[in-house]
């Protein structure tokens, strides 16, 4: 019996998990810094390291104590360490490396990208290897081919925003809170895709994605034609003026446009790779649209399709302590030296 504990802290999420063996979930804490970045629409890289640095022990004692275990119990320490934002991940790797030492246990460093991909693997998965990986979140949107959990090439990825950017600034030109991809979700559930927006496609390289240009197109839809006067952008029409009926049709109309963007994608890299399964993770994934398609898509080409339950989707630290089980099993081991990377894997 091997228990991992794992801290996550790439973005704006403070997450510690204790996981017996890669796959049994003792405890997960994750404290969520939404209401923190809410009036900023997006995450500030500032507020985030500091509030990190607030609730990192806390989080980490909670884990332990949800996990009903004695620190020392802990056989190996995992860390997301790449890629992110370098303020929060540095907080994470500092207070890794300090339980490590002191508890003169093995630390593993965990690339962010990757663990989502471990995230299917608690929900009971068993994915067969070679894989096709699909990361879909706030902050990527990759394809990547695996050799096995922790060897990874990363064949395709956003040159712009991902997926979940796009669908946080949609929600915020549609006026409808942050972070906005539920919301968006919510929305189109009760909306037509009655707007035709585009299905952006890039010419050099088929397995890359770009979103910012369908955002551009959403914002020009929703608010007209924008004009120069004195100097300013000014739009027409006001979100505020939709009805709601309004809001509903566009969200369904923009979701459709990533859902099929992200489809397309994942068709081409099936077409050109031999894979013997596909599997999903990121924030992104929580979408019931895109999870659909997925389910058809692996469906028709006759793969299994690996996804997450949805409290797994978004950041957590199970998965990173999941992955690090993986890696502390193959002995490929950090040092105390370990620092934190804003590139990763796939970016
Ligand atoms: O994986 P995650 O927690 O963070 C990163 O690693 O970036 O993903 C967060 C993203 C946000 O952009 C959020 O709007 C999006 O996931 N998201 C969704 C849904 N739930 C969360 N996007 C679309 N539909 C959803 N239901
Ligand atoms: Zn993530």
């Amino acid at each position: 019996m091997t228990l991992i504990l794992g801290i996550e802290s790439s973005c704006d999420e403070t997450a510690a998990a204790v996981v017996q063996d890669g796959t049994d979930v003792i405890s997960n804490i994750v404290a969520s810094q939404d209401e923190l970045h809410q009036e900023y629409g997006g995450v500030v890289p500032e507020i985030a390291s500091r509030a990190h640095l607030e609730r990192i022990l806390p989080v980490i004692q909670q884990a332990i104590l949800k996990a009903n275990i004695n620190l020392h119990e802990i056989d190996c320490i995992a860390v997301g360490n790449r890629p992110g934002l370098i303020g929060s991940l540095l907080v994470g790797v500092a207070a890794a490396k300090a339980l490590a030492w002191s508890l003169g246990k093995p630390l593993v460093a965990v690339d962010h990208v990757l663990s989502h991909l471990w995230a299917p693997i608690l929900s009971g998965n068993t994915p067969e290897y070679p894989a096709l990986g699909v990361v879909v979140s706030g902050g990527h949107t990759s394809l990547l081919l695996l050799e096995n959990p922790s060897t990874a090439r990363c064949i395709g990825k956003t040159i712009d925003d991902a997926a979940g950017e796009a669908f946080d600034k949609a929600a915020s030109i549609l006026e409808m809170g942050w972070p906005g991809g539920r919301l968006i979700d919510e929305a189109a559930q009760h909306g037509t895709a009655t707007h035709r927006l585009p299905r952006p496609r890039l010419k050099n390289n088929d397995a890359d994605f770009s979103f910012s240009g369908l955002k551009t197109a959403l914002l020009y839809g929703v608010r007209g034609n924008p004009k120069r006067e004195n100097g300013k952008t000014v739009f027409p029409r006001v979100a505020s003026s939709l009805s709601k009926q309004e809001k509903n049709d566009w969200s369904a109309s923009f979701q459709e446009a990533v859902v099929d963007t992200i489809l397309r994608g994942v068709k081409e890299a099936i077409m050109s790779h031999k894979i013997n399964c596909i599997i999903a993770g990121g924030g992104v994934l929580a979408n019931s649209r895109l999870r659909q398609h997925l389910l058809s898509l692996a469906d028709q080409e006759q793969l299994q399709l690996h996804i997450p339950e949805l409290s797994y989707c978004v950041d957590n630290a199970a998965m990173v302590a999941g992955l690090g089980w993986h890696l502390f099993s193959n002995s490929q081991f950090a040092n105390l030296e370990l620092t934190a990377s804003p590139r990763g894997i796939a970016s």
